[in-house]
């Protein structure tokens, strides 16, 4: 459930009608509800009722604007990271440091040790060397570092081939084969307090039976831990959730999932994780364009709005369908091509869709654009990076501006041998 309904015929985010934050704000303009967000955050910790002992992380990735980030530290969420910069912002929003997992196939030294240094709660590895690096990086420092070894269960999440993460062949992860053999040199590494197993086997899973796989195998790997005398406190059982994107599809609910978990790890006797983005954030968030042009197509016409790939790259990257609703609908239906302003024909949001009919002038929204649009957001084509308004009941506020083309030349240097 969400908070983006029609009132008196106008899209409404909570109290507050689309066409005020157009006017005030301008277009394309990633808009989010708060209200949706806390509910989401909600939903899914209510849905672990059934873990006795959790920590759950938001996955600062799929959304990690301080706004955002700051409803769900009200919410008592952690943050999972991939990166300093993450790091920081979770750090900036008010999350504390010990509430911080810190994932990542690629963290550097210098993330390493700026993470130590900060006394984030954990660490999962993705390599054995990286927990060597780790446990002399804190060994210096006088710590032990927190931390579990990531695993790759070899599971098929049956989402898209770019965000599955758990098949033998991904980067991700050691082999769940080969993970006792590490565990048994690292474990005693004096700057490693290595405590637990990590996985995460792909984003947008529409189906727990790869999840309820991965987290089995998970299981079994844990009694063979604890059988060879490690010992085993924390398991993070990453995210990957799907939402609906669209009315046909029926993602299982945070209540299935929570029971699921409770059921296959309920003699697992470990405080369990979870890495939660997508789930939260997706549909607590649209980004609203107005229609440029309604250009006469061979098939179709195409609707040429003023979003495009740059600002919401994943229908270029994935294929992934966003909703495309007129946000004062004009009642009637048209089929159309909906397209953006960038010169490449893969910048393209819809082909031959039937959707609400808009003309020229006439705001729209992409719906379900709350994770992973705006942070993935380029200024390809020299087009301003697109702002982000956060509502709050009958307030809104502009809470990531629109960087416009002269602050992104005024940071670009033409050397003093050129400029002549
Ligand atoms: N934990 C780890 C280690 C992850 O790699 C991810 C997502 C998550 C948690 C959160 O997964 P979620 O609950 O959001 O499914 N840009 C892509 C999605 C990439 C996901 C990357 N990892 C998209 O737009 O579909």
């Amino acid at each position: 459930m969400d908070h983006f309904a029609y009132r008196d015929g106008v899209l409404h985010v909570e109290d507050v009608p689309l066409p005020a934050i157009a006017e005030a704000v301008g277009t394309p303009v990633y808009v989010y509800s708060a209200g949706t967000l806390r509910r989401h955050a909600r939903v899914f910790k209510d849905g672990l009722a059934g873990v006795p002992r959790k920590h759950i992380a938001y996955a600062i990735k799929a959304n990690p604007n301080l706004a955002v980030l700051r409803v769900l530290a009200n919410e008592g969420y952690g943050a999972d990271v991939v990166s300093v910069g993450e790091m920081k912002r979770a750090l900036a929003a008010g999350i504390p440091a010990k509430d911080i997992v810190f994932s990542g196939v690629g963290k550097t030294r210098a993330e390493l040790s700026a993470a130590l240094d900060a006394g984030i709660g954990q660490f999962n590895l993705e390599l054995e060397e990286e927990g060597v690096v780790l446990a002399a990086l804190a060994a210096e420092r006088g710590l032990r570092a927190p931390a579990t070894l990531r695993v790759n269960p070899d599971v098929d999440a049956r989402t898209h081939a770019k965000i599955s993460t758990g098949r033998k062949e991904n980067k991700f992860g050691v082999p769940i084969d080969q993970a006792p053999a590490m565990f048994d040199r690292l474990a005693p590494l004096e700057g490693l307090d290595l405590r637990g197993i990590a996985t995460h086997i792909g984003s947008q899973l529409l189906d727990l039976s790869p999840l309820e796989a991965a987290y089995t195998r998970i299981g079994a790997l844990v009694a063979e831990l604890r059988g060879a005398g490690h010992r085993i406190t924390h398991v993070d059982l990453g995210g990957g959730l799907g939402v609906p994107y669209k009315a046909a599809d029926v993602p299982p609910s945070p209540a299935d999932y929570g029971a699921m978990v409770a059921r296959v790890t309920a003699d697992w006797d470990v405080e369990l994780m979870f890495e939660p983005g997508r789930v939260i954030a997706g549909n607590a968030g649209v980004l609203m364009t107005e229609v440029v042009w309604v250009k006469p197509g061979v098939l179709h016409p195409y609707v040429i709005v003023d979003a495009a790939m740059n600002d919401l790259a994943r229908v270029a990257l994935y294929d992934a369908w966003h909703d495309f609703q007129a946000v004062t609908p004009r009642g009637d239906h048209f089929t159309a091509n909906i397209a953006g302003p960038v010169c490449e024909t893969g910048d393209t949001f819809a082909m031959g869709r039937e959707v609400d009919r808009v003309e020229s002038g006439d705001l729209a929204v992409f719906r379900t654009a709350g994770a992973y649009g705006a942070t993935m957001a380029s200024t390809y084509n020299s087009r301003p990076l697109v702002p982000e308004v956060l509502v709050d009941g009958d307030r809104f506020a502009v809470v990531a501006d629109r960087v416009a083309a002269e602050a992104l030349i005024a940071a670009e240097r033409v050397p003093d041998w050129l400029a002549g």
